[in-house]
C-alpha cells in the first residue's frame, strides 16, 4: 500500500483499482447505471434469500425473490442483477454483544455499516447476532438500542431501506439467546425467524431428530404471535439442509441413538451429527438402505444409509413435502413472508433429476 501511494501514478491505480471493485462510490458496476439505486416500495409477500457463496444466484428463482442477504463475500454483479430484478441485496450485520452495551461503540458500527451499504449500493442490512445474552441484562437492552438505532440510521440515510433482525425458532430463550422481542419486532422492518437446528439443545433422549419438526416449529410463531408481535413482522425461515447423525445403536423402529455432544447447557444436541445441504442429501439418498421414510409424528423425511466403514447414518431433512406444510402457515396466519437458509444449497448443475429437484424445493416457498 505504502509503495503504491508512494508516487502519483500509484496513488491513481489505487483509486482506479478502488473504483472498479465498486469501494468508493461514484463507481456504479452496473450497465445500467439506474440499477445503483436503492430498491423503493414493498412487495406484499417476502421472498428472503441467504446467499452464501459463488454464482448459483444467477440460477435462483428470481420471480419470487424480494431480498438477498449477501452472507458471503460482496458480489457487485449479483447487486446488479438483484436491483434488475426489483429485489433488496443487505449486508450482514454481526457484531459483539458486550460492545455494543457502549454507545458510543454502537454509533460507530452502525455508521460504518451504513457507509459501507452506500458503497456497494445495497438496501438495507440484515442482523444476524446468535450470541448468548441473559434476559434484563445490560446487553438485553443494548440489542433492542443497536436494532432501533440501526433502523433509524438506514432509513433516514438509504430511503426505502430495509432493516431486519434473525431469531431463534422460538422466543423461549433458545441456546440461552433472551432478547426483548416485541421490542426488536417493533424496531425493526421484520424478523427473520430461523426455524432450524430446533434440536440444539435436547433435554430427552439423545436420539436423532427432524431440523425442523412441523409442530415444534409452528408452535414457535403461535408463541411469538401470542406475546404480541404482529405476524406482519414475522418471515418464516425454512432449512434447505439436514443433519447426518452417525448412530450408536438403531432400533427397528428406526430411533438412532446418537452421541451426548453438550451445547449451552443440555445434555445433548444436533451438534453431534453434520449438516449438509439438499444437493448432497439427494445424492446420498440415492444410495441407502431404507428408500426415503417418513415420520407421521414430525412430517418429516428421513433415510438410512451405511458409510464406507460400516456405520449406520439417519439423515434427516427437509423437502418440499414437509416444506409445503410449513409454509401453509404463512398464508393461514398472515406472515409477512418465507425464506431460507441457505439459496446456496440446492444442485443448479442443470441436469434433469437436479433442475426437477431445486424448481421443487422453489415452488414450495409459494403460498397455495
Ligand atoms: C422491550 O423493548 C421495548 C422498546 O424498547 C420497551 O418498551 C419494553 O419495555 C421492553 N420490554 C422488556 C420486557 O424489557
Ligand atoms: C402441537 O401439539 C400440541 C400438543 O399435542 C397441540 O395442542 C397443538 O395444537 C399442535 N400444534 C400444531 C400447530 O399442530
Ligand atoms: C436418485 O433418486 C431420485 C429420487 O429420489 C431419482 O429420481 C433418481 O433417478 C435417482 N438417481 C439415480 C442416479 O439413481
Ligand atoms: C448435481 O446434479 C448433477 C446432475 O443431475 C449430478 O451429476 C451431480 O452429481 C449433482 N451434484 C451434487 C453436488 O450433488
Amino acid at each position: 500500500m505504502e509503495l503504491l501511494l508512494s508516487s502519483r501514478g500509484g496513488a491513481l491505480l489505487l483509486a482506479a483499482l478502488l473504483l472498479r471493485l465498486g469501494l468508493i462510490s461514484g463507481a456504479c458496476p452496473c450497465e445500467d447505471p439506474s440499477l445503483c439505486n436503492p430498491i423503493a416500495g414493498t412487495r406484499d409477500f417476502e421472498v428472503f434469500v441467504f446467499q452464501v457463496s459463488g454464482k448459483s444466484w444467477k440460477f435462483y428463482d428470481w420471480s419470487q425473490i424480494t431480498t438477498v442477504a449477501i452472507f458471503g463475500k460482496y458480489d457487485p454483479e449479483l447487486m446488479c442483477y438483484a436491483h434488475s430484478r426489483g429485489a433488496r441485496v443487505v449486508l450482514k450485520g454481526d457484531v459483539s454483544v458486550k460492545e455494543i452495551v457502549d454507545p458510543a461503540f454502537r454509533t460507530a458500527w452502525i455508521n460504518q455499516k451504513v457507509d459501507l451499504a452506500k458503497k456497494q449500493y445495497m438496501d438495507g442490512i440484515n442482523i444476524d447476532i446468535e450470541q448468548v445474552v441473559a434476559k434484563s441484562s445490560a446487553e438485553y437492552y443494548a440489542l433492542t438500542a443497536l436494532v432501533q438505532e440501526t433502523t433509524e440510521a438506514f432509513h433516514k440515510a438509504i430511503p426505502g431501506s430495509q432493516v431486519t433482525f434473525d431469531v431463534a425458532w422460538s422466543p423461549k430463550c433458545i441456546d440461552r439467546r433472551c432478547y426483548n422481542y416485541t421490542g426488536i419486532a417493533d424496531s425493526c422492518d421484520f424478523v427473520f425467524v430461523m426455524s432450524y437446528d430446533e434440536q440444539s439443545q435436547v433435554w430427552t433422549d439423545c436420539i436423532a431428530r427432524a431440523n425442523a419438526p412441523y409442530n415444534q416449529t409452528l408452535t414457535g410463531y403461535d408463541d411469538y404471535i401470542h406475546m404480541g408481535i404482529n405476524p406482519k413482522k414475522l418471515v418464516m425461515g425454512v432449512p434447505w439442509y439436514g443433519y447426518d447423525y452417525s448412530c450408536l445403536s438403531l432400533s427397528k423402529a428406526h430411533v438412532c441413538s446418537i452421541e451426548e455432544v453438550s451445547f449451552r447447557g443440555a445434555p445433548c444436541s444436533d451438534a453431534a451429527g453434520r449438516q449438509v445441504p439438499y444437493r448432497i442429501i439427494m445424492n446420498l439418498a440415492n444410495s441407502s438402505i431404507t428408500g426415503i421414510l417418513w415420520n407421521e409424528e414430525q412430517k418429516a423425511p428421513y433415510f438410512e444409509y451405511r458409510d464406507p466403514h460400516g456405520t449406520i447414518h439417519q439423515v434427516w431433512y427437509d423437502n418440499p413435502r414437509s416444506i409445503s406444510l410449513k409454509a401453509a402457515y404463512v398464508k393461514e396466519h398472515g406472515l409477512r413472508g418465507i425464506g431460507m437458509w441457505n439459496g446456496d444449497c440446492l444442485n443448479y448443475s442443470g441436469g434433469s433429476v437436479a433442475r426437477q429437484q431445486t424448481k421443487a424445493m422453489w415452488e414450495a416457498l409459494k403460498p397455495k
